[in-house]
C-alpha cells in the first residue's frame, strides 16, 4: 500500500476554504519558515479511501477476539462514549473554577469512593495516568512514609516475584530501591521458604499482583502478609489483574497497604496501541498524608480540590488526572451496579472454559483452576514438531484472532498467556479453541504452514527485533524528490492563507 505522501499530486486539495477575513498574525521574520511544509496534496475521495484502507488493515477489539493476556482487552461499551461526550464533561476546561465544575468534581469524588470500596482501602488518589505510574507513585509513598519514621536509610529493598510484569522492577529502580527477586513454587505460588530468607529490617515492601501473571491466586497470601507486616514492611498490590476479583475479594482485606488500579483494563477504555490510561491508587489511613495533591473532597453538598496536605509527595500528573478515563470507568462500574461481581465471575468462567478445552493439547504448567487468565506452554509442540510458540501465534492471525501474549511470564518455557475477558460469547471462545486445536494438528502434519504464517494478513512475518529497535515512523523527504509543480502550488496556498 502506498503512503499518503506517495499518492500526493501537486495542487490537489481535499477542500478549499474561503480566505479568512481576519488579518494574519504577525510572525517575526526570523521565526517564519523559508518554504511551506511538504504536506501531502490529495483529493477528498482519495484521502477517505486511504484512511479507510488503513483502518481495514488494523486489528482491534472491535474487529475480533483479542485475548492478549494481562492486557484485559474487553469490549468498550458505547454508552461510555455517549456519557463522556456530554458537553458538560467534554468541554470542561481543567482550570474551570470549582463552583462551575461541581458535576465533574462529584463524579471524581464518587469514583474515589467506589474504588475505595472495591479494594477495601479508605483513601484514593486518581492522579496517576497508568498502572506503571501508579506503581511509581505507590513506591514514592513508601519512601515518604519510611523517611517520616526515620527508617528511610534502613529500608532500601523491595521484594518482587519472578513472575512480575516488567514495569514492577522498572518502577522499583526508578524509585531508588534495590530489587530482591523471590522464586515461584511448583504450584505457582510465591515460594514462602525463599521469601522468609529475604525479608527483614532492610525491607521496605513487597510488590505483588494477585492473581499473578500465571493467572493463579496465591494460596499463601495470608502467610505472605504476616511475614511482611511482622518485618514492619508494606505490601503493594499491582492491580493489573483486578478483573479477576471485583466483588469477590479485596486486597485491603488480605493485607495490602497500597493498590493501583488499571482503569483502562478493568473498567474498559479503548487502550490498545497507547490510548489513554488511568492508574489511581488506594491506600491505608497511615499512608493518606503522603498522597498526591489535589484530593477531591466533599464538604456538605459541595465538592472541592484540597491542596492542604503538608506531607504530600506532590503532583504526579497535570491537573486532576485523565478525566475522560474517569467518566468512562464510572459509567462502566455504574452500569453493573451491585452486580459488579458478575463481571469478574464471568471473566474467570470464560478463562477456565478455554483452559479446559486446551490443556490436554497444550501443556498447562500448573494443574489448577485459573482466575481471569491462564498460561499454557507450547514446549511439547516444539519438542515433537519443531514448531515454536511464535509460529502458533502467527498462525492464529490467519484464523482471524489476535495472538495471546507470548513468552511471558518468563518462568514458563514457550509461554502463551490467554485472557478472554467477560465480554466474549461462548461461540467466540469455541471458535478460538477450535483454531488452537487445528493449529496443533497442523504442527504435526504441515509444520511449514506455521513456520511461514501469517499467510492472509497484509503484513507477513516481520523481523520483529528490527521493527522494535529501528522503527521507521517518518517519511524521509530528503530521500524523495520534490515533484514538479509542488512548490508553486504550496506557495500559492501559503500566500492565500497569509
Ligand atoms: C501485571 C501488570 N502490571 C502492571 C502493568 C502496567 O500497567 P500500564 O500498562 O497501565 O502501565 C501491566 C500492563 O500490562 C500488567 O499486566
Amino acid at each position: 500500500m502506498k503512503l499518503v505522501y506517495e499518492k500526493s499530486r501537486p495542487g490537489r486539495r481535499a477542500s478549499s476554504l474561503p480566505r479568512p477575513e481576519v488579518p494574519a498574525a504577525e510572525v517575526p521574520e526570523e521565526l517564519r519558515r523559508a518554504s511551506p511544509p511538504r504536506l501531502p496534496e490529495i483529493s477528498e475521495p482519495e484521502l477517505v479511501r486511504h484512511f479507510t484502507a488503513l483502518a481495514d488493515r488494523t486489528f482491534g477489539v472491535d474487529t475480533g477476539f483479542y485475548p492478549l493476556g494481562s492486557c484485559t482487552m474487553k469490549h468498550n461499551p458505547r454508552v461510555n462514549e455517549r456519557v463522556v461526550n456530554l458537553p458538560g464533561f467534554r468541554d470542561l476546561h481543567p482550570l474551570q473554577e470549582e463552583e462551575a465544575s461541581q458535576g465533574a468534581l462529584e463524579l471524581m469524588w464518587r469514583l474515589q469512593e467506589i474504588l475505595a470500596e472495591i479494594v477495601g482501602l479508605p483513601s484514593v488518589s486518581l492522579q496517576p495516568a497508568a498502572g506503571s505510574q501508579g506503581e511509581l507513585t505507590g513506591l514514592l509513598l513508601m519512601r515518604a512514609y519510611f523517611a517520616d519514621r526515620g527508617e528511610g536509610d534502613q529500608r532500601r529493598e523491595i521484594v518482587i516475584p519472578d513472575t512480575a510484569h516488567g514495569t514492577n522492577p522498572a518502577s522499583v529502580t526508578m524509585a531508588g530501591y534495590k530489587l530482591v527477586d523471590v522464586k515461584t513454587d511448583p504450584r505457582g505460588n510465591v515460594d514462602v521458604d525463599d521469601l522468609r530468607g529475604k525479608v527483614g529490617p532492610q525491607t521496605a515492601g513487597l510488590m505483588l499482583t494477585n492473581p499473578s501473571t500465571l493467572g493463579l491466586f496465591d494460596e499463601g497470601i495470608e502467610e505472605i502478609t504476616r511475614i511482611f507486616h511482622e518485618a514492619g514492611a508494606l505490601m503493594y498490590y499491582d492491580g493489573a489483574n483486578l478483573n479477576a476479583i471485583c466483588g469477590i475479594s479485596r486486597p485491603g482485606d488480605f493485607g495490602f497497604d497500597i493498590v493501583h488500579f488499571n482503569l483502562h483494563k478493568t473498567f474498559s477504555q479503548p487502550h490498545g496501541g497507547g490510548g489513554p490510561g488511568g492508574g489511581p491508587i488506594a491506600v491505608r489511613e497511615r499512608l493518606e498524608p503522603y498522597l498526591p495533591v489535589p484530593a477531591v473532597v466533599r464538604e456538605g453538598e459541595a465538592f472541592r480540590l484540597d491542596y492542604e496536605r503538608p506531607k504530600t509527595i506532590g503532583k504526579v500528573r497535570g491537573f486532576c488526572g485523565p478525566f475522560g478515563v474517569f467518566v468512562r470507568s464510572y459509567a462502566y462500574i455504574r452500569s453493573y451496579g451491585p452486580a459488579l461481581r458478575e463481571m469478574s465471575e464471568v471473566a474467570v468462567l470464560n478463562a477456565n472454559y478455554l483452559l479446559a478445552r486446551l490443556k490436554d493439547t497444550y501443556e498447562a504448567p500448573f494443574d489448577r483452576l485459573c482466575m481471569h487468565e491462564f498460561v499454557l506452554s507450547g514446549r511439547k509442540l516444539k519438542r515433537e514438531h519443531g514448531v515454536t510458540t511464535l509460529d502458533v501465534a502467527k498462525r492464529l492471525m490467519d484464523y482471524g484472532f489476535h495472538p495471546p501474549t507470548i513468552y511471558f511470564p518468563l518462568i514458563v518455557a514457550e509461554a502463551l498467556m490467554i485472557e478472554p475477558t467477560e465480554t466474549e460469547a461462548k461461540e467466540t471462545l469455541d471458535a478460538f479453541a477450535d483454531a488452537m486445536l487445528a493449529i496443533a494438528r497442523e504442527a504435526a502434519g504441515q509444520s511449514e504452514l506455521l513456520k511461514e504464517a501469517p499467510h492472509v494478513r497484509p503484513v507477513k512475518r516481520l523481523d520483529e527485533v528490527r521493527a522494535a529497535k529501528q522503527p521507521v515512523v517518518r517519511y524521509r523527504f530528503e530521500q524523495h524528490e520534490v515533484p514538479q509543480g509542488a512548490g508553486e502550488a504550496r506557495q500559492l496556498e501559503a500566500q492565500k492563507g497569509a
